[in-house]
């Protein structure tokens, strides 16, 4: 898999370059805890901006959002045959950490360049803004412009394409094993047919993410 290969030559570079982030501490935690984010890094970016072949943006994501999404990792709860070996190695201290640490970052988007037609990008926008005869506005889980609402609802612009292509699908099989809670991802992607995955995903893509605090 290409995605594997091109991450694995990417962390040989950075494996020297030793990424170590002192997060801020809560009254919890007396000591600074030290997180080493030089395994996520090779995969989804120096500054968790995601990469083109399928791997997510973490950068401006909520933190409340991604340290679950790890957590569920860990559990086997959420599919993921790159992302569970790796959450299994993270306690609760490190998945809090490095969620903080990832929403708090700045990165441009890495899929907006390639040639996607002006059609399929209007379609998506259309479908994110105002929703179809078959499923609700993206935005009106999502927030304007997708920049996500609290823990429950994620940021989705700026996603990779590729990454809400195979996220959308994994929903999609997940809803075919068993029928979905009413107004759950699940649900919205068992509505969604394939032109409207791959609009909604070619305009997130080119859709730059403005956290709340902007
Ligand atoms: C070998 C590449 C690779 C490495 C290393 C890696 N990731 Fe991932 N990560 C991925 C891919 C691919 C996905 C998408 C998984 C899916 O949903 O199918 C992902 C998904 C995630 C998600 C879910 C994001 C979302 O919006 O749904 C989080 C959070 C995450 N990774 C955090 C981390 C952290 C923290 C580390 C370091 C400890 C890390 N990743 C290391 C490839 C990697
Ligand atoms: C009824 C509310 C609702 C609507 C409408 C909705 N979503 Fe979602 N979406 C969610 C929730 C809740 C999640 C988090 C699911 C989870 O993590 O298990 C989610 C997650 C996602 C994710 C995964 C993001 C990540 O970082 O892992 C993508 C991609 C996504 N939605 C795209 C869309 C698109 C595209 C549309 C419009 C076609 C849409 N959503 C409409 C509620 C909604």
């Amino acid at each position: 898999m290409s995605t594997l290969t091109s991450c694995r030559m990417t962390a040989i570079i950075f494996a020297t370059a030793g990424v170590f982030l002192a997060p801020h501490t809560t009254s919890a935690q007396t000591a600074a805890v030290k997180v080493d984010a030089t395994t996520c890094v090779a995969c989804h970016g120096m500054h968790g901006e995601g990469a083109p072949a399928g791997v997510p943006r973490l950068a401006g994501q909520d933190a409340e959002y991604m340290s679950h999404a790890l957590s569920m990792f860990k559990a086997g709860t959420r599919a993921s045959a790159i992302m569970q070996p790796i959450a299994r190695n993270l306690s609760d201290t490190d998945m809090r950490a490095l969620a903080d640490y990832f929403s708090t970052q700045h990165a441009p988007l890495v899929d907006a360049a390639a040639a996607k037609s002006p059609q399929l990008v209007l379609a998506g926008k259309q479908l994110a803004v105002a929703g179809a005869a078959n499923v609700a506005a993206c935005f009106s889980c999502h927030a304007e412009q997708g920049k996500g609402n609290g823990a429950r609802f994620p940021a989705i612009a700026g996603q990779p394409a590729t990454f809400v292509v195979n996220r959308l699908h994994e929903f999609q099989a997940r809803a075919k094993g068993q029928s979905p809670q009413p107004g759950t991802m699940t649900a919205v992607a068992a509505m969604l047919d394939e032109s409207q995955i791959e609009a909604a995903a070619a305009y997130l893509s080119q859709l730059t993410l403005h956290r709340n605090s902007e």
